[in-house]
């Protein structure tokens, strides 16, 4: 079953890379999530409802409904064209008791208070606007003693990119300061733990990692970084273009700072992506 509605965000023009691209980093990060949150509170167990808060193109939807494919998940983004992949994704997989809907999670005014027992929130709430606001209504459609899960990046400009842009942008301009792309307060672990409990979340837990990340070569990653149209890599690029400079000049400089960095003897590229996940309790 799903919901529909029209709702047009930055996130809209990467609903389609997001799964191949993002999704190879991702997915190993979110299974051991949706695993950590099981061994927990079973996902199986009688009663048990899922939501995927941010859903994306529905990467933990994927998850639970491979391995648990009679548990209820509501899947929510604003992104309107995230919600279509997620539903195109769902009609295709046969997906049973599974709805989607466009939903801000500021306001998750269609969610009832005290209905969700196991609520996933993967990578949103680090780059999301109003991310207080976001947890605080997590909590208010959690059950009493149900259980949060929850991934964010653990850098405040992700990582991967940054010294490769930052470096790449010096040899051309030296001045040139990257604007802060995720907000501290929702990536590094004692921020976090913070947040969540001053939320009202108890017996909080936090783990902090890397995944590693995986390109077949350095066009692969560049064509990514400058043509993704990912909201945080877009939010550089106008940085660098409002000063009057070139993406076309900087962009092989950017290439050579990555090959340097990550560059792997077959030509492949390869680096550490850190992460946080978090569970906590109602
Ligand atoms: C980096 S993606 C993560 C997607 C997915 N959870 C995953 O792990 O692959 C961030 C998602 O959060 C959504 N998002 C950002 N702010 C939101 C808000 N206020 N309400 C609902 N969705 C939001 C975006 O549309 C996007 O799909």
């Amino acid at each position: 079953m799903s919901t529909r509605g029209k709702n047009h965000s930055e996130w809209d023009s990467i609903s389609t890379l997001y799964h191949t691209v993002v999704g190879q980093l991702t997915i190993p990060i979110a299974a051991g999530l949706v695993d950590w949150v099981h061994e927990t509170v079973p996902l199986n167990g009688p009663g048990a409802n899922a939501m995927d808060n941010g859903c994306g193109t529905g990467i933990v939807c994927s998850l639970l409904k491979s391995n648990y494919p009679t548990l209820p998940v509501l899947a929510t983004d604003f992104s309107s064209a995230m919600i279509d992949e997620v539903l195109r994704n769902a009609e295709e997989s046969g997906w049973k008791h599974f709805q989607a809907r466009v939903l801000d999670s500021r306001n998750l005014d269609s969610v009832e208070t005290e209905s969700v027992t196991h609520l996933f929130t993967t990578f949103m709430i680090c780059l999301a606007p109003d991310p207080d606001q976001i947890v605080s209504e997590m909590h208010r459609v959690l059950q009493q003693n149900g259980i949060l899960g929850l991934a964010v990046w653990a850098r405040p400009n992700f990582g991967f990119f940054e010294a490769a842009w930052i470096e790449a942008c010096h040899e051309l301009d030296p001045t040139y300061e990257a604007p802060t792309l995720m907000d501290p307060e929702w990536i590094e672990p004692e921020n976090v733990r913070r947040g969540l409990a001053k939320a009202g979340f108890k017996s909080v837990e936090i783990k902090a990692e890397q995944q590693s990340w995986d390109w077949e070569n350095v066009n692969a990653v560049s064509t990514y970084f400058f043509d993704g149209h990912n909201p945080g890599n877009t939010k550089w690029h106008d940085s660098w273009t409002e000063r009057g400079q070139s993406i076309d000049k900087v962009r092989p400089l950017f290439e050579r700072k990555l090959e340097e960095a990550y560059g792997q003897s077959d030509g492949s590229l390869k680096g550490p992506v850190p992460f946080c996940l978090a569970i906590a309790r109602k």
